[in-house]
């Protein structure tokens, strides 16, 4: 599979930003060996997946509820966003740190979502304070188990994972540093293991994703780490040239 590369521009941009930036990555970007993803503002979801239609580029879902429909005021559902989308997000830091989504409610949505059509990037990764008493993987664990366990077998073709570690996130401030590159090579390669061992043989139709800090200045280094297959881009991918630059340096064989 084609590694994968989205950016994910969280509650930033207007539509008319939105728009040109799309438009101009769409222009710049080489998709012929790289899957690339835009996560825009849900209200400029339609808006983007007319701007990407035909590039070759993905429209991305950062969140939705995790019911189809229903009498939930301010919602927005997969199933809504689905005609103008080709992935969703779910699970990501700032839903399960800043919302309080618990892996339960994540694997609803990944069911949702997946039932709406759309491909799954489960974020996953640990806080600071549980990677300080030794807890990282089993709470990385258990955040992928919840959500094998609630989808159908054959819907493991439709997952990817992405790690996150919590702490690794830039936030938008430029000093926060990456995780170091072993740390990701041993949390890449448990969660490679822990893949394999749940589903067999189809493991490899999932692409696990380093998000935190990604930019240009360490995406090579990133990308050279065993059983990375990709990167979910923040801060660094709000600028379309740094975005750019950052897909330039995902290998290509
Ligand atoms: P940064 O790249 O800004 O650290 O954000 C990572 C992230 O949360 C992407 O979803």
């Amino acid at each position: 599979m084609n590694p994968l590369v989205i950016a994910n521009w969280k509650m930033h941009k207007s539509v008319e930003e939105s728009v040109r930036d799309a438009a101009r990555i769409a222009e710049l970007a080489d998709v012929r060996h790289i899957d690339v993803g835009i996560a825009p503002s849900i209200v400029w979801q339609k808006a983007i997946h007319g701007t990407l239609h035909g590039t070759g580029l993905l429209t991305v879902v950062q969140d939705a509820h995790s019911e189809p429909s229903g009498a939930y005021t301010g919602a927005v559902s997969f199933d809504q966003l689905a005609p103008f989308s080709d992935m969703a997000l779910v699970g990501h830091s700032e839903r399960r740190h800043v919302f309080g989504d618990s892996d339960e409610l994540v694997a609803l949505k990944a069911q949702a979502a997946q039932r709406a059509g759309l491909r799954v990037v489960l974020c996953v990764g640990e806080t600071r304070e549980e990677r300080e008493v030794g807890d990282g993987e089993s709470v990385v664990r258990a955040q992928i188990a919840s959500v094998l366990d609630a989808v159908d077998a054959n819907a493991v073709e439709m997952l990817d994972v992405a790690y996150e570690p919590v702490w690794a996130i830039s936030g938008g401030d430029a000093s926060v540093e990456p995780a170091t590159t072993d740390a990701i090579a041993a949390m890449h390669s448990f969660i490679r293991s822990f893949l394999r061992e749940r589903v067999g043989e189809s493991h490899d139709r999932i692409r696990v994703l380093y998000g935190g800090s990604v930019k240009p200045e360490n995406a090579m280094e990133i990308f050279a780490v065993s059983d990375v297959q990709g990167a979910l881009v923040g801060g660094a991918s709000l600028d379309p040239e740094s975005f750019v630059q950052i897909l330039e340096a995902v290998p290509t064989c």
